[in-house]
């Protein structure tokens, strides 16, 4: 019974006219409907009996972007300091944002971007997996066995194998860096020093002599 009430209720009120519905390019302002300002314009007057809406076209960096029935223009967005405007804004149209360069897109909208952050950037050990792009960070990955990257290889470069050109390793090679290879300690400087030490002798014998 109780139910049955309030069902009365509400269809009664529905119907009371307390809300006419307005047509689509309609406003409801008060108890009238009134036409509604295109995009590009603010209602400056609501209509009347005798007159029809007055619409004036939105100030510069204000916009409306659909139909309306708003008092004011809305402001247009100002890109945020990780972003760049990729349109400008209109009077019928928001601003619309991208990513900086070196940036994704973190908090992506219709068309545009309203917030972004920097790539992670890969640690000396570490390859570039993946490139960022607009809407993805960039993807390292780790260097494993005998191979290395300084965080801005494309891909782990295997370590130069000292013996293989002749020469002896100075310092190993690590995740980060490659092996540092030299000459084989004093080989050279024992054959200088024997020539030397010939020369001398030679030169000495010749005095002498
Ligand atoms: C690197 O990228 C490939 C292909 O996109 C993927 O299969 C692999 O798992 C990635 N490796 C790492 C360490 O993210
Ligand atoms: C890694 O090495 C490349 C070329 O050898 C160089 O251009 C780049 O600046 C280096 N990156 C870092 C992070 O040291």
């Amino acid at each position: 019974m109780v139910k049955l009430v309030i069902i009365v209720l509400i269809i009664q009120l529905t119907m009371s006219g307390v809300s006419p519905a307005c047509g689509r390019a309609e406003y409801l302002i008060g108890q009238e409907c009134c036409p509604m300002c295109g995009p590009g314009y603010y209602v400056r007057r609501h209509c009347t009996e005798f007159k029809s809406t007055t619409c004036l076209p939105c100030l510069s960096s204000t916009y409306t972007d659909a139909p309306n029935g708003l008092a004011s223009c809305k402001s247009c967005t100002d890109c945020d300091s990780s972003l760049r405007v990729k349109r400008a804004c209109s009077s019928t149209s928001d601003t619309l944002c991208e990513p900086l360069e070196g940036h994704y897109c973190t908090d992506p909208i219709k068309d545009g971007c309203r917030g972004a952050v920097e790539y992670t950037k890969c640690s000396p050990g570490q390859y570039v997996n993946q490139t960022g792009t607009a809407s993805t960070d960039t993807v390292c990955g780790d260097c494993v066995g005998d191979t290395y990257s300084n965080g801005s290889f494309t891909s782990c470069r295997p370590h130069t194998r000292c013996e293989l050109i002749g020469l002896v390793v100075l310092r190993e090679g690590s995740s980060s860096d490659d092996t540092n290879c030299g000459q084989k300690p004093n080989t050279v400087a024992i054959v200088a020093g024997i020539i030397a030490g010939v020369a001398v002798l030679a030169a000495t014998c010749l005095l002498l002599s």
